[in-house]
């Protein structure tokens, strides 16, 4: 399949169907000096062109170069197609303390709240700056995270780094719908890329809402979710479909009959309770009860091998993106976390949350150009 474009008005890799592999990572900057923070910025960026377009991360290549010297690329995607791999930036709060930059911060980028249940990890929770790399071959993503944390040597650190796998959510009707490790259908009620009047609505920030440095940008929230896998097999079927709200095979909702039925909440069963439970996901996480608010859900699996325990350190590294985190994602967690059955076999073990700028126009055009 043909590269995806590097340049537009939104970046990549948001409302690009969503590749099969994931290799995300975080990194805080070191350098105390803001042009070097931008020149890393500008080589990043002609490197990310360059490798979504699957060519080299520099100029000469893994094998091109002066033999004396280091190669401007690492090498193992030589010879691979661009693999779908988009790249796509964001800015983490904390970068903002950084570099006279606190008057640039957006509000939608405030820090975010504690929630009942969070077990969050601080090496593997926040960072300076986010890059999502996705592909439909692993190698080529690690090439590409690989290659940028190369470039930023001495400048940034890696706070940390997470492979995925499986994307457990469409982002385009053209997709079938995945399944997550719980075996469930994940992604079905998602905001699609067909559905342009609600990503103007929920996804893109517009002029007016913030800093205009973020005109046309969106902001990702990550969310690393350990899942008890172990208990959660021995869980009867009737349990896990009550969990959802939603059948197991088909994936649609317990009051309909296919896939894409809207669930009906109000439905009651013969018992006079809800159908679909009072503290089931679906209905705890539906738009009808956050004011319509709707978020573009982007996450993968992960298995990070196990535990030591003989358990498997299993999950969901969730990732969505929005207009406004403290209007969407924020109201949908605390419902989630105050009553959503499906707590008692998840956990949430790192959060992150990151301003991602709008699309660059072209090769003039550099990451965080609108920032610095
Ligand atoms: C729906 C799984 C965490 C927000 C769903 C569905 C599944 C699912 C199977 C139904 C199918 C679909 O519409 O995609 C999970 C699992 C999670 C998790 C396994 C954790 C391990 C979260 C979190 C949020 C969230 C943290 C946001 C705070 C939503 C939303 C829907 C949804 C908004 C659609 C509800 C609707 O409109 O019907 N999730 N989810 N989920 N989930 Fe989650």
């Amino acid at each position: 399949s043909a590269p995806v474009p590097f340049y537009g008005a939104h970046q990549a890799g948001i409302t690009t169907p969503a590749q099969d592999r994931l290799h995300f990572v975080a990194l805080d900057v070191t350098t105390e000096k803001k042009a070097e923070l931008v020149e890393l910025l500008q080589e990043w960026t002609a490197a990310a062109a360059r490798m979504t377009q699957g060519k080299d991360a520099g100029t000469f290549g893994a094998v091109g170069g002066d033999p004396e010297a280091p190669p401007d690329d690492t090498g193992e995607a030589l010879g691979l197609p661009a693999s779908g791999l988009t790249l796509t930036i964001g800015f983490g709060p904390s970068l903002f303390d950084k570099f006279e930059l606190a008057d640039r911060r957006p509000s939608s980028l405030a820090d975010l709240p504690a929630f009942p249940g969070d077990a969050l990890i601080p090496e593997i929770s926040g960072g300076d700056i986010c890059i999502q790399a996705c592909a439909h071959d692993p190698q080529v993503a690690v090439h590409a995270i690989r290659n940028l944390a190369r470039l930023g040597f001495g400048k940034v650190a890696v706070r940390y780094s997470q492979l995925g796998f499986g994307r457990t959510s469409s982002t385009s009707r053209a997709q079938a719908t995945p399944r997550n490790l719980m075996g469930f259908k994940d992604g079905t009620a998602n905001l699609k890329l067909e559905d342009t009047e609600m990503l103007r609505e929920h996804l893109w920030a517009a002029p007016g809402d913030g800093p205009a440095w973020m005109d046309g940008g969106t902001y990702l929230v990550t969310r690393k979710i350990r899942m008890h896998i172990e208990t959660w097999d021995r869980a009867p079927l009737s349990e896990q479909e009550a969990i959802f709200g939603r059948d197991k095979g088909v994936g649609a909702p317990l009051t309909g009959r296919d896939e894409f039925d809207e669930p009906d909440l109000a439905k009651t069963g013969s018992d006079g309770k809800p159908v679909i439970a009072d503290d089931s996901h679906v209905r705890l996480a539906h738009p009808s009860l956050h004011g319509g608010a709707r978020i573009l859900r982007r996450g993968y699996n992960y298995v990070d091998g196990s535990d030591g325990l003989g358990r498997l350190d299993a999950g969901l590294f969730f990732m969505a993106y929005q207009r406004d985190p403290h209007k969407q994602f924020v109201p949908i967690q605390q419902a989630l976390a105050a009553k959503d059955s499906l707590n008692e076999y998840i956990k949430h073990v790192s959060s992150g949350i990151f301003a991602c700028p709008p699309g660059l126009a072209d090769a003039g055009d550099y990451w965080g150009n609108s920032l610095f």
